[in-house]
């Protein structure tokens, strides 16, 4: 199984907030969405830039990418928006001891 990477301290990522992690060569990106964690690739789906640019929609849990404009659930991933139609992968997330981790669990 891979091992969770720590992203940081659980009192470092507020509700509203969001940070990215790495993971090997997989960019992660954690928001605290209402005071529930979720993480995604920071990666959009349409063309190859980063999520982690654009504008987190802390009331309406959304991601928009800057590149484009396609917007992103944060709870799942799925696209909500074109260009983009494939969500975006999701990751677990835990916190444990007080710190926030994550991992790229697809090659498990
Ligand atoms: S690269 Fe994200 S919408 Fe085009």
């Amino acid at each position: 199984m891979t091992p969770w990477i720590r992203v940081c301290a659980a009192s470092e990522l507020l509700p509203g907030e969001m940070k990215v992690a790495w993971d090997g060569d997989t960019p992660i990106l954690v928001f605290n969405y209402d005071g529930t964690l979720y993480a995604l690739e920071d990666h959009c789906t349409h063309e190859d830039y980063e999520l982690s640019s654009g504008k987190f929609d802390a009331r309406g849990g959304t991601i928009e990418c800057i590149y484009h404009g396609s917007r992103f659930d944060v709870r799942d991933g799925r696209a909500l928006n074109p260009p983009a139609y494939a969500p975006v992968p999701v990751f677990p997330v835990k916190v444990e001891d007080g710190a926030i981790f994550t991992r790229d669990d697809r090659g498990d």
